[in-house]
């Protein structure tokens, strides 16, 4: 396998989790770039549910190399428990994990402006995982933030951390929130910093010596294309590049790198947290949720769901330059008598095919549905594409020829075995 790009084709939870461990078996590194544990990753090996929030989905494969990039933001203290957590379900990381010295850390004060700016915002809030992850790029932004490697000299880290938690106690107090003990969060962190000091390298060296060896790099996005910071539904986004140029920045690899970029999308979609949603219905999310379906893997939000929407996969196709397409939870679709698809949208009385550029104009969308009929039969056991019914097949072609990608695999199920390989 050449060096790839997986990202999520739509608002996130399009099943990365299970992709990355299938494609880890021909992958020697995978590779995080952006992002922070306001990701959840789901992935079943047999009856064991895994989910990772900030460890690449590849250390669950034994002997793969896992590196958290420069891009990434990262709590340490949920650093160490997701790895105690690994721990106690037999997974060893020595040796195997890796984290950038420049990875920017998340603070609890992040956490709490995080709050802060949500309750502030009331009705018009963006649904955040409240993990402080737009405070941290704010901070990365304006050139105050944290890196890890400030972590492990304890007086750099104490300075540091003694004038931010000042100035941001100020903003806190002010807007009437608890402030943060100085104390404490040095403490913590500190022992956090300890935990973790064998791990932290310099990925970006690194990587590019993996890549003059010629091991094969796979790098897992985070969160979606439509939560892209630029290209997403702004400003019901999250705060990072969630689209495959990431990749080069989130962890140092220069573009003409990367050989191929994969797409991972729902056979339908699902959104968490607020902003606009043109094929959201409701009737399908009261479905999905009484069979236990689509809960936030982070913070166990219900998620809203809805029709499939080919003008967002197609312009998920553009910016991100998808060489294939890897459609997953077709089985969630098994009980459909009729399957709709999102082809155009109507706006201000105009019937058109691209996505308008501002989150209000697609507010106002009305999909123009292309509708399918269902295979109504279980898809769970299917091994094959010539076992798939005939009208999912057909389904999957559709989208293929909608989108003008590629199908490299069909998933059926949360489980590895799960899945249908077409390349
Ligand atoms: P990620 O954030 O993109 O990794 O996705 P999540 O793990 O948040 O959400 C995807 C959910 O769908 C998880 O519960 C997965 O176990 C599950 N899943 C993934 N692929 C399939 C599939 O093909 N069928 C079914 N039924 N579930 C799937
Ligand atoms: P994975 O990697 C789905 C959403 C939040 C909110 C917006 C901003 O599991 O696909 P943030 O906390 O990032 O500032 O929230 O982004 N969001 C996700 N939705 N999957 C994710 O990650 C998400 N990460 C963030 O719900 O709408
Ligand atoms: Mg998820």
């Amino acid at each position: 396998m050449p060096n790839t790009v997986l990202i999520g084709a739509q608002w996130g939870d399009e099943g990365k989790g299970k992709i990355i461990d299938v494609l880890t078996d021909e992958a020697d590194i995978v590779v995080r770039m952006q992002g922070g544990n306001n990701a959840g990753h789901t992935v079943l090996v047999g009856k064991k549910k895994y989910v990772l929030h900030l460890i690449p989905s590849g250390i669950l494969r034994p002997r793969k190399k896992c590196i958290i990039g420069n891009g990434v933001v990262m709590d340490p203290v949920h650093l160490v428990e997701e790895l105690d957590g690994l721990a106690k379900l037999n997974i060893n990381v020595k040796g195997r994990l890796f984290i950038s010295e420049n990875a920017h850390l998340v603070l609890p004060y992040h956490r709490a402006l995080d709050e802060l700016r949500e309750v502030s915002k009331g009705k018009g809030k963006i649904g955040t995982t409240k993990r402080g992850i737009g405070p941290t790029y704010e901070d990365k932004v304006s050139r105050v933030g944290i890196r890890l490697g400030d972590l492990l000299d304890n007086d750099r880290f104490s300075s540091l951390l003694r004038k931010r938690i000042q100035s941001n106690n100020r903003i806190l107090r002010e807007n009437g929130a608890k402030s943060i003990s100085y104390k404490k969060v040095l403490e913590d962190y500190l022992i956090a910093g300890e935990r973790l000091r064998d791990f932290v390298a310099n990925t970006f060296i690194m990587l590019h010596e993996a890549m003059t060896q010629k091991k094969r790099l796979l790098f897992e996005g985070a969160q979606g294309t439509f939560l892209d910071l630029d290209h997403g539904t702004y400003p019901y986004v999250t705060s990072s590049s969630t689209t495959s140029g990431g990749a080069c920045t989130g962890a140092g690899i220069p573009p003409n790198r990367i050989d191929r970029v994969v797409g991972v999308m729902k056979a339908y979609t699902t959104r968490v947290g607020g902003g606009p949603f043109p094929t959201e219905d409701e009737e399908m999310g009261s479905m999905f949720h009484e069979m236990g379906r689509e809960f936030g893997a982070t913070t166990g939000r219900a998620r809203r769901c809805g029709w499939l929407d080919m003008v967002m996969i197609r312009h998920a196709c553009m910016v991100n330059g998808f060489d294939d397409i890897s459609v997953t939870i077709l089985d969630g679709l098994d009980n459909m008598e009729t399957i709709k698809v999102c082809v155009a949208y109507r706006l201000n009385g105009k019937t058109i095919h691209h996505l308008p550029s501002s989150a209000i104009d697609l507010e106002s969308c009305e999909p123009v549905y292309e509708t399918f009929k269902g295979w109504q039969c279980s898809t769970e056991k299917c091994k094959s594409w010539s076992s798939l019914p005939l009208r999912a097949r057909q389904y999957v072609k559709a989208i293929s020829t909608m989108a003008g990608t590629k199908i490299s695999s069909v998933s059926v199920g949360p489980d590895r075995n799960q899945t249908i390989r077409l390349m």
